[in-house]
């Protein structure tokens, strides 16, 4: 066991890097505490082998450490996995647990970031600034089309009330005045102290309570099995006609092929996703030259009153700081066999 304040040189790879995390863990490595080498692949079971010859593996949302990629990294010597996001569904931990392979992940790098970014799309969707913005550089200065509604007043479902779901229902509740209707089988007492201008701003319901009464819909949960297809056929059923949908938690809490049927029938009136269930082979790329393969996608994509972006809610700057910094304290706490609360076991699994 090192001591504490003995350099510790980890070599580790880090799988499906880009440029502008790059700088980030190069800032808070000054002391070199880590060896990285930078890889651009995703961490698949073609690409494990990469692996061979490093101790650690650092990855993110889309790459696979399912059990038999941990079987292999375990094999070439791989000892640690440090997840540089929050979620960690695609992380099979009992597996991990069995072959010895320590996981930690960084469970909080920013929840402002999600909110607010989460607001956004309501409001892009609902008051159309992405519309307004091309038709007004094309001298097209009409308003037809882009009439939206106030927030003031509107009932907003809240899925899921952790950290991310929690600063909705306060930005909303609290800043917009809308009535908030919580949903989460672990309530958070944060939630009922929160006064908007008339009051509390809202309580916990059922979800068919939830879904019959929201005119916008925001999901914060995470994916688990019991999450996955949350939003199904019958969900969408219960819910209001014209609803607003908003996904930026995990692309498997809903069923997309459903949510065509909602577009298509009316039912559902706006729909924002920063998440979709196979975007590992899609996201973070640049697919503009030969299109996009995924038939479901480009369907949701030739809707009006769709917005899709590339799993960016929690991209900022105060995000990428925390997630090198935690992630670089995650390792040395693992690497000196001390206690890190960033550490997952399959018995933490929700
Ligand atoms: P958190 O762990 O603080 O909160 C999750 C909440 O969901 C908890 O209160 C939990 O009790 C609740 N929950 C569990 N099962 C539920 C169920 N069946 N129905 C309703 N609620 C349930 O997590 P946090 O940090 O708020 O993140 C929420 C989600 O956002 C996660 O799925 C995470 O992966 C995702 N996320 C997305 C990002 C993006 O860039 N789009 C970035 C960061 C997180």
């Amino acid at each position: 066991m090192q001591e504490r304040g003995v350099k510790l040189i980890v070599k580790i790879a880090f799988f499906s890097t880009k440029n502008y995390e790059k700088e980030y863990f190069r800032q808070f490595n000054a002391d070199d505490r880590l060896q990285p080498v930078f890889l651009e692949e995703r961490l698949t079971a073609n690409t494990v082998a990469l692996a061979a010859g490093f101790e650690a593996v650092c990855v993110f949302t889309n790459d696979v450490v399912d059990a038999a990629v941990l079987k292999s990294l375990a094999a070439q010597g791989v000892r640690l996995v440090a997840l540089r996001c929050a979620g960690y569904n695609n992380v099979d931990l009992g597996a991990a647990d069995a072959l010895g392979v320590a996981v930690v992940r960084v469970p909080a790098y920013s929840p402002y970031a999600v909110a607010e970014y989460t607001v956004g799309m309501i409001l892009t969707l609902n008051r159309k600034y992405h519309k307004a913005y091309n038709r007004v550089r094309e001298g097209n200065f009409t308003l037809d089309g882009l009439l939206g509604f106030d927030l003031m007043g509107k009932t907003v479902g809240v899925v899921g009330t952790g950290r991310i779901g929690l600063l909705v229902a306060r930005i909303l509740g609290c800043g917009f005045g809308c009535k908030v209707l919580a949903y989460d089988p672990y309530p958070d007492a944060g939630f009922s102290e929160l006064e908007g201008p008339d009051g509390p701003v809202g309580e916990y319901v059922d979800l068919a309570r939830l879904y019959r009464e929201s005119d916008v819909i925001s999901l914060h949960c995470p994916l688990t099995p019991e999450t996955r297809h949350l939003v199904d056929e019958p969900a969408i059923e219960q819910m209001k006609p014209g609803v607003m949908l908003i996904n930026t938690s995990r692309g498997g809490v809903v069923n997309a092929c459903a949510l065509i049927r909602g577009l298509k029938s009316g039912k559902i009136g706006y729909l924002g996703l920063d998440v979709y269930e196979e975007e590992a082979d899609i996201f973070f790329e640049d697919h503009s030259a030969c299109g996009i393969s995924d038939d479901t996608l480009a369907r949701l994509l030739t809707f009006p009153n769709v917005l899709i972006t590339s799993h960016q809610a929690f991209f900022t700057e105060e995000a990428l700081k925390n997630i090198a910094q935690t992630t670089l304290s995650n390792i040395a706490a693992v690497e000196r066999q001390e206690a890190c609360p960033n550490r997952l076991f399959a018995a933490s699994e929700a």
